[in-house]
């Protein structure tokens, strides 16, 4: 059975002190419910790993990175690199984040190594990737995603996708309150698992968890959740308010 994974990315939010406030609340929260077979994750920024770390303690939560380098080491400045992550226990790092993509000029070429090195360094990631809206007036969507995951993962060897968990994130429904329904997300995740299917097997798509993000909320999470092909969400806004990330886990 495939894991249910709930993952909130605070991206550039929250200090030292919120941070670990923010877990300690989500711990309580969560501490009541039956959450057998889902992963509860937080990404906070780099500088609040450790703490978040210390503040996750014996709970599930589990603390994941939103970002790193391809290289092992050198002269590249404000960059942080697999070594450095797993020396403070990090485990899991998201990768490619449609933000990431705009701002920080990241390519599928660019990714490709940075999956590599979580590979060679028996880390996990949480890879993302979308349409843009045009792409998805123009019909062009299905074509856009399917390039992305080929140009970004298709050279992995089966075996490499036991660390690959996928984040299927339009980008027009990031952080715009606009989210894709229910049926639009389980097509899109549909076409994802099939895509996967035929470049490796049955064995491989049947056991990737496909997440959804994009203006999830406690109020849509429950439809989104319900299709088979969405295993769980990757929550910006939404991850930031413990009342509203524990209705988004309670949701699964
Ligand atoms: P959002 O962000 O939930 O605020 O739309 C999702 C994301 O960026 O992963």
């Amino acid at each position: 059975m495939r894991a249910k994974i709930v993952a909130g990315n605070w991206k550039m939010n929250n200090d030292k002190d919120e941070s670990k406030e923010l877990i300690k609340d989500l711990k309580k929260a969560i501490k009541k419910e039956g959450l057998k077979n889902t992963r509860v994750i937080v990404a906070p920024t780099f500088v609040n790993l450790s703490s978040s770390i210390k503040a996750a303690r014996k709970s599930k939560i589990e603390v994941v990175a939103q970002n790193m380098h391809q290289s092992k080491n050198g002269a590249f400045t404000g960059e942080i690199s697999a070594d450095m992550l797993k020396s403070i226990g990090i485990k899991t790092v998201i990768l490619g984040h449609s933000e990431r993509r705009t701002y920080f000029n990241e390519t599928d070429v660019s990714l490709a190594a940075k999956v590599d090195a979580i590979i060679a360094n028996d880390l996990e990631t949480i890879f993302c990737f979308g349409e843009l809206l045009e792409d998805r007036k123009s019909e062009n969507h299905f074509a856009v995603v399917e390039s992305q995951i080929a140009n970004a993962l298709f050279h992995l060897e089966a075996d490499a996708w036991k660390s690959i968990v996928l984040a299927y994130e339009p980008v027009w429904a990031i952080g715009t309150g606009e989210t894709a329904s229910a049926e639009q997300a389980q097509e899109m995740h549909a076409f994802i698992r099939s895509t996967i299917e035929k470049k490796y097997s049955k064995k491989v798509s049947d056991k990737i968890s496909i997440l959804y993000g994009g203006s999830v909320k406690p109020a849509n999470a429950k439809e989104i959740f319900s299709k088979p092909d969405v295993d769980g969400g990757l929550i910006g806004g939404a991850a930031l308010n413990v009342a509203d990330f524990t209705g988004i886990i309670k949701a699964i």
